[in-house]
């Protein structure tokens, strides 16, 4: 993990003027003990301890944790415990008042965040606070051809080559774009996942978002957004209606467009898993058209497709 990664976390005031905020809400000053799970550059810990954390054990297996500590020293900042491990592998944690671990991928979970969070209460006291608390998972139809310029390079790089497969390949992949509120299609969001951090869940994850289209229009694929309760009050939001971040948003493209009359429905299938023996995630996605009774379409399209190693 490079250091432009945290680079470009560091630079977006939206996520660290959220964390700030949950941390200051949740921390009693000279009595709170802190774990920053995937410290990285040590920053959470930093504002735990401005914060007024007794003390913060920082959790980080990357050599970034080394420039914490030089950081850390530079600006004279006490009370850390660095420990260059994975949360996952530690045996037996100190248990503190309050855990904050930012772990969040772009469609939320290929960070690991499920499976991180879901071990981390194993370093609560019982009365303790896990940062972040919720996230709920949204998806809009998208409208705008403007991420579908991409995928015509496959037909315009040789008049004399048909790339047809590679452009399926292309198409099963998810994509980070900055999505912005015009290229979504004029119908309400729908949630297609939500889960409380602190209760029982695994890295399966599986949900639908039913749309009916208002007016005639033509749907190239969806747009995917996360909103997360850090702790109560404080939302860190990914949508294309709230300021943006880092993340900006997920496009899942179709394999064909879906050409809408007005009070079509659309039925977006979404699943993903992750904490298998390899690192990363599987999505699949599938988009039901029905017309009436009538089904017009449907289509599934899978990372797994379009992961050509
Ligand atoms: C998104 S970065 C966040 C870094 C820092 N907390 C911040 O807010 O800028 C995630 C970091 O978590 C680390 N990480 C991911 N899963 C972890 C785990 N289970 N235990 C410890 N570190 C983890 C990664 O190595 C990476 O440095």
């Amino acid at each position: 993990m490079s250091i432009e990664f945290h680079r470009r976390m560091l630079a977006d005031h939206v996520r660290l003027d959220a964390f700030r905020a949950a941390l200051e809400q949740t921390i009693r000053p000279g009595e709170s003990t802190v774990a920053d799970i995937g410290a990285g550059t040590g920053i959470l810990a930093f504002l735990a301890r401005a914060a007024g954390a007794r003390e913060v054990w920082l959790y980080d297996p990357g050599p970034v944790l080394m420039l914490a500590e030089t950081i850390a020293a530079r600006n004279g900042i006490d009370g850390l415990h660095f420990v260059p491990e994975s949360s996952l592998a530690v045996a037996a944690p100190p248990c503190v008042d309050v855990v904050v671990a930012e772990v969040l991928g772009n469609f939320a979970y290929e960070e690991g965040v499920l499976e991180t969070l879901s071990d981390a209460q194993r370093f609560l006291k019982p009365d303790g606070v896990l940062i972040p608390r919720s996230i709920e998972q949204w998806a809009a139809p998208v409208t705008s051809d403007r991420f579908e310029r991409d995928f015509a390079i496959w037909e315009q790089a040789d008049p004399h080559l048909d790339l047809r497969d590679a452009a399926t390949c292309s198409r099963n992949n998810m994509y980070v774009h900055a999505i912005e509120p015009y290229d979504l299609a004029n119908v309400a969001a729908q949630r297609w996942d939500a889960l409380d951090f602190a209760g029982e869940y695994s890295g399966n994850r599986a949900g639908d978002a039913q749309f009916r289209m208002p007016a005639a229009d033509r749907i190239y694929g969806f747009a995917l957004w996360w909103e997360c309760a850090l702790v109560p009050g404080v939302v860190l939001s990914t949508s294309p209606h709230a300021p943006r971040t880092h993340w900006d948003q997920i496009y899942l493209p179709l394999a064909q467009p879906l050409e809408i009359e007005p009070g079509d429905e659309v039925l977006l299938t979404i699943a993903s898993e992750t904490g298998g023996a390899e690192p990363g995630i599987e999505v699949r996605w599938t988009a039901a058209h029905r017309r009436g009774s009538r089904s017009l379409s449907t289509q599934t399209l899978d990372i797994g497709t379009g992961d050509i190693g």
